[in-house]
């Protein structure tokens, strides 16, 4: 058996692995696979999200992570460090690591008023 083959279940078991995603509200919830982005998951299941570029730079999909985990494979989304500390994610280029609820509504954060203080 080559290298490849006995690589080949372990790649099959990450590929498979799928996660749910549900709303504070307890409104819509999506499954999600590990190599796809959360706002593509959530079009399939025909929920629709705000959007508009769809790579991690206009921030109109922004929601805010209640629980669960996340990763980018793009080296800089398009988040400051506060707003990833605060749980802030980009739907469009999130990928599940862990089962997630998102909050859905935006509240208004003003960070020049927090860095101003
Ligand atoms: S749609 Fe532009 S950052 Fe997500």
């Amino acid at each position: 058996m080559s290298h490849e083959e006995r690589d080949a279940p372990a790649a099959a078991r990450e590929s498979a692995a799928v996660f749910k995603v549900q709303f504070e509200d307890g409104g819509d919830a999506f499954t999600v696979g590990p190599d796809e982005a959360l706002l593509h998951a959530a079009a399939r299941a025909g929920i629709e999200l705000p959007s508009s570029c769809r790579n991690g730079t206009c921030r109109t999909c922004m929601c805010q992570l209640v629980s669960g985990e996340v990763g980018y494979k793009i080296r800089w989304p398009g988040l400051l460090p506060e707003e990833k500390a605060a749980g802030w994610i980009l739907p469009c280029i999130a990928h599940a690591q862990s089962d997630l609820v998102l909050r859905r509504d935006r509240p208004r954060i003003d960070w020049r008023h927090q860095r101003d203080q």
